[in-house]
């Protein structure tokens, strides 16, 4: 381990790797590219210290360097004790001189140690993937409060946390939903989960997917792109939801959708997407096939009941990294992947790049905005402005080099009437 006050991490001679996979990321990365020419010019952020509680991945790593460029002080710890790439991480520290707190595999006291490092940085703006730097600062750390320009926030499980927080009068400062931009949800949750979702599961068991029964459990942005992709691979899809509108639309994408019970009596793999707890439980898996395999791609490892499966167990083996079987009293087997934290992250690589591309331009420029608008906005959840929303999305198709349209000034004012109809 290197660690001193200034970092901590596995083992910094790991650098060269952790920089060649940063850079190869950085390709598939442009509006990243751009926005740092850009502000390395403008420096927005000059001086302004930022702690971000991010997964340790090559495209946060870019991030990072994007932020820095921009004049910020900055350090990162992990936003999930499995996802921290070390090799990342120890570039960051040694090429970057970006400090970082993050261990793959760190317990959890180490995880909220690391979170209080970054927090003793004083940060005026936090970037949160989950929102624990928001609540450990409300909870334990509230003398940051007063200077604290806001926060920004990068997944669903944070913003419903933060609202929560809001709706209760709790939160003392503003925060920025980065994940409710359209250019992160609809292409990081979608695609970028459902990609590297099917890529973790792959990676971790190596079991073809054609045939099999799959299971999506939550038809929001990340089921989504999940089911989709299993369907890709040959996969008989089933939904499982508790939402009317997300089951119907589920239903005329072309999917079975059922109860979870039902579904979990022909399952090959079953797979949480829905931000909520315990939503595989006991009796699910008391009526689950003999080794059906079992990940979660949400954000917390509560979605599926682990203690309940752990007192269920007679035995444990790990057959493979990342594969732990559970060996049930009458003899079935079920297989969690990846301790049923985030697969896609634990079990592969998380979203590629050019998804995080989006996301990460959206958190860069929510940053810049709240440093502009210097304690000006409320103490509450924020929309990132729709401006930043456009902007991104059109620095994208640029990059991918696909022009499209304009209206015309007959179009517009015809879009803007009420006057015209049939004619
Ligand atoms: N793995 C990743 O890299 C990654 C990326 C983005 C988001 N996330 C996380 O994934 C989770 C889902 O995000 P999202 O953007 O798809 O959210 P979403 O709100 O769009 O969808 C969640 C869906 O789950 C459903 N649901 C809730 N409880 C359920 C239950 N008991 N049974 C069945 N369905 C249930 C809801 O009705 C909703 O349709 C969140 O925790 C989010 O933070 C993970």
């Amino acid at each position: 381990m290197t660690a001193d006050n200034k970092h901590d991490i596995r083992d910094a001679s790991l650098a060269d790797a952790g920089l060649g996979r940063i850079e190869w990321a950085y390709r598939e990365m442009p509006v990243l590219r751009e926005l740092g020419q850009r502000l390395a010019k403008q420096r927005p952020l000059d001086g302004i210290r930022i702690s971000a509680c991010l997964h340790i991945t090559t495209e946060t790593a870019n991030l990072a360097r994007t932020l820095k460029t921009a004049g910020a002080d900055l350090v990162l710890c992990a936003s999930n004790p499995l996802s921290t790439q070390d090799d990342v991480a120890a570039a960051l520290v040694t090429r970057f001189g970006i400090p970082v707190f993050a261990i793959r595999g760190e317990s959890t006291d180490v995880y909220y140690r690391h979170i209080n490092s970054a927090l003793d940085h004083q940060p005026v703006i936090t970037m949160d993937d989950g929102a624990d730097l928001v609540s450990e600062i409300h909870k334990t750390r509230s003398t940051l409060i007063d200077n604290m320009l806001g926060g920004t926030e990068e997944t669903t499980t944070g913003v419903i946390r933060l609202r929560a927080m809001a709706n209760q009068g709790a939160l003392r400062f503003p925060v920025i939903a980065v994940n409710d931009a359209m250019t992160k949800h609809l292409f990081d949750n979608r695609y970028g989960t459902g990609q590297s979702t099917l890529d973790g599961i792959i990676r971790a068991t190596n079991i073809l997917l054609a045939g099999k029964n799959f299971t999506v459990v939550g038809y929001g942005w990340c089921g989504r792109g999940i089911a989709m992709r299993a369907k890709g691979h040959g996969a008989k899809v089933i939904v499982t939801e508790v939402d009317p509108l997300r089951s119907l639309e589920a239903a005329m994408d072309g999917y079975r959708v059922m109860p979870l019970m039902e579904a979990a009596r022909q399952s090959d793999f079953i797979i949480t997407a829905t931000g909520d707890k315990h939503v595989v439980d006991k009796e699910h898996m008391e009526a689950m096939k003999d080794g059906c395999v079992l990940a979660n791609s949400g954000h917390f490892n509560v979605e599926i009941n682990i203690p309940a499966l752990e007192a269920m167990a007679v035995d444990k083996q790990r057959p493979r990294a990342s594969v732990d079987e559970y060996i049930l009293e009458d003899g079935r087997c079920i297989r969690l992947l990846a301790e049923g934290r985030l697969v896609n992250l634990a079990a592969a690589e998380g979203h590629p790049s050019a998804v995080m591309d989006m996301s990460f331009a959206n958190q860069v420029l929510s940053a810049v905005y709240l440093a502009e608008q210097q304690h000006r906005l409320d103490h509450t959840v924020h929309k990132v402005p729709a401006e930043i929303d456009q902007q991104v999305a059109s620095m994208k198709l640029a990059a991918m080099n696909i022009h499209i349209d304009r209206l015309t000034d007959a179009q517009q004012r015809y879009l803007g009437s009420w006057q015209e109809g049939t004619e």
